[in-house]
């Protein structure tokens, strides 16, 4: 749905392995902002993710399941095609430090040489959630450590159950 066909639609885009309370708290907020939001997972071959895109669109629907304007999808590609293709006006990506910044913005303008309609928001998630990423949960969970209030319920279940070989 594009902005003419009713509200302002946004892409949030990532990989997403797995959702992290990090990445919930920015849904909740671009949830807010925007008439649509659809978080949507890159479909990289050249990457060895922990859980697969199907197994990540499983985890990010069980909780976004409260969200009624929240879709979730994924794509392969350039990610403005993909907005475009879905009527999207804008791009949302969180940043957490200064160290983010650096590659947000080179993707940012990036994105906007390929699709100067396409406009990139930064959101920032709060700061109880600045520390967190995908990659040092998973690592601390499969080093033993307590990752509880740092993904959904549902992702720690998982995420258990992968790194202890499931
Ligand atoms: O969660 P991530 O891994 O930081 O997300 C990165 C993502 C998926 C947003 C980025 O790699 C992307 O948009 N890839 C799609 C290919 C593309 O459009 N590349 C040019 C971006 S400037």
């Amino acid at each position: 749905m594009s902005e003419r066909q009713g509200g302002l639609l946004a892409i949030y885009p990532g990989s997403f392995d797995p959702i992290t309370n990090g990445h919930l708290d920015l849904i909740s907020r671009a949830a807010r902002l925007f008439d649509r939001l659809i978080v949507a997972i890159l479909r990289n071959e050249s990457k060895q993710p922990l859980f697969s895109v199907e197994e990540r669109m499983e985890m990010l629907r069980e909780v976004v399941r409260d969200y009624p304007n929240v879709e979730v999808d994924s794509f392969h590609g350039l990610l403005v095609d993909y907005a475009a293709a879905k009527g999207a006006t804008v791009i949302i990506r969180g940043i957490r430090a200064i160290s983010d910044y650096e590659y947000e913005l080179q993707m940012a303008l990036m994105n906007r040489r390929l699709a100067p309609s396409i406009e990139t928001v930064f959101l920032m998630a709060g700061e109880a959630y600045s520390f967190i990423s995908s990659r040092l949960v998973t690592e601390v969970i499969g080093l033993g450590g307590d990752i509880s209030g740092l993904v959904p319920p549902s992702v720690e279940v998982r995420l258990k159950n992968r790194v202890s070989g499931g």
